[in-house]
């Protein structure tokens, strides 16, 4: 990593500072292009594998390659436009398709990810990874780094050796928003096909297109066109260095599991996830939460033995009605707001850090 002098550095901070005061605010798009700044800025690529990493057997594979086969190197040397935008260096933190993601690897990367943002000569992190459960580890970072710098995790619906692979253009556009004060204060962020999206409300919505990642009815926050990224939005939700979760000192997360609502729903798989030792069960309910009969007294049961339950949807989109289809207040449940039972799953391993009280945990879903 090349390294900056101090007061090259406080005129980055300067300007982000700046961006950050005046809302994020993006020049509109027929205003003069900003500057070229003082010094290109520092930007380390963490890479943890995927289909942005993958590879297929001819130029025409898109689907039934091989994900998490080339390095983080060759993924950089790949894109040598990403000089023009930034000092890079890369890491291979893991090398896995993300099916096969997990709280320990999640527990690895953000004390990465939260040691090199605290360098005075690292502007910013983009951390390469597969599309399968990128919004995931997007939001767990969201929650738990502890830094304003960019952090922007990038994918690619086609592997590296097809035609027109997406791969090394989202790469492209990772570096240069991480790059960018723009991105100052603005959360975890996702970017795949030009657009730029919040980790709290991202979500694959297509097993294959390069379109898949969206943000349902809330809206992405912006785009990246001609070099340059432009804000729109902005997530209300508190994250990164204004949270209350500290990962620092953990080795672990708490065993929280999901159940999936369906017709004919049993309550097998929750009665099995408790008796694993599950301290927490996100219910990914029909419509907005509803629990079927025949699956109530299983959860109160595993509320009586200190389970925390959270009632999510399967829609996809939408608020969850605290005491709306359920009595939350009588069942002492815990409403999931917005977030989708993946997401919701994260956020109560990490509320049960910090407390078992559903009212504290209540209030989390609330903030994050
Ligand atoms: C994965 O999630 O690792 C495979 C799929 C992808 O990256 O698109």
């Amino acid at each position: 990593m090349p390294h900056q002098s101090k007061r090259q550095f406080i005129t980055r901070l300067a300007v982000a500072s700046a961006f950050v005061a005046m809302g994020g605010m993006s020049l509109p798009a027929w205003a003069d292009a900003p500057a070229a700044p003082a010094r290109l800025a520092n930007v380390m690529i963490l890479a943890t594998g995927g289909t942005i990493a993958g590879s297929g057997a001819t130029s025409t594979t898109t689907v039934g390659y091989t994900a998490a086969t080339v390095g983080v190197q060759q993924l950089i040397d790949a894109v040598p436009e990403l000089k023009k935008v930034a000092h890079v260096s890369g890491e291979q933190v893991v090398q896995i398709a993300s099916e096969n993601m997990n709280n320990e690897t999640w527990l690895t990367l953000a004390k990465r990810v939260n040691v090199l943002l605290a360098r005075s000569d690292v502007d910013g992190i983009v951390i390469t990874h597969g599309t399968d459960t990128l919004e995931e580890t997007a939001y767990f970072l969201d929650l738990v780094v502890k830094s304003h710098k960019p952090v922007v995790l990038v994918g690619a619906m086609r592997p590296s050796t097809a035609i027109s692979a997406d791969g090394p253009i989202n790469l492209y556009n990772a570096v240069l928003l991480a790059a960018s004060p723009e991105a100052v204060g603005k959360g975890v962020m996702v970017t795949l096909n030009d657009q730029i999206q919040a980790a709290r409300e991202v979500t694959k919505t297509n097993t294959s297109t390069l379109d898949s990642f969206k943000t349902p009815e809330l809206g992405m926050l912006g785009y990246i066109q001609g070099s340059r990224p432009f804000f729109y939005r902005q997530s209300t939700r508190k994250n990164t260095a204004d949270t209350e979760f500290d990962i620092s000192n953990l080795t672990s997360l708490p065993q929280v599991d999901i159940v999936y609502g369906y017709a004919n729903m049993n309550p097998l798989a929750l009665d099995a996830f408790v008796a694993a030792g599950a301290k927490g069960i996100v219910h990914a309910g029909v419509g907005d939460g509803s629990l079927a009969t025949k699956v109530v007294p299983s959860l109160k049961a595993a509320r009586a033995k200190g389970v925390v339950i959270v009632r999510a949807s399967r829609v996809g989109q939408g608020i969850l009605a605290r005491n709306g289809e359920a009595n939350d207040d009588a069942l002492d449940f815990v409403a999931a707001d917005t977030l989708n039972a993946q997401k919701a799953r994260i956020l109560l391993m990490l509320a049960l850090t910090k407390t078992a009280d559903t009212k504290e945990i209540q209030r989390m879903f609330y903030t994050y």
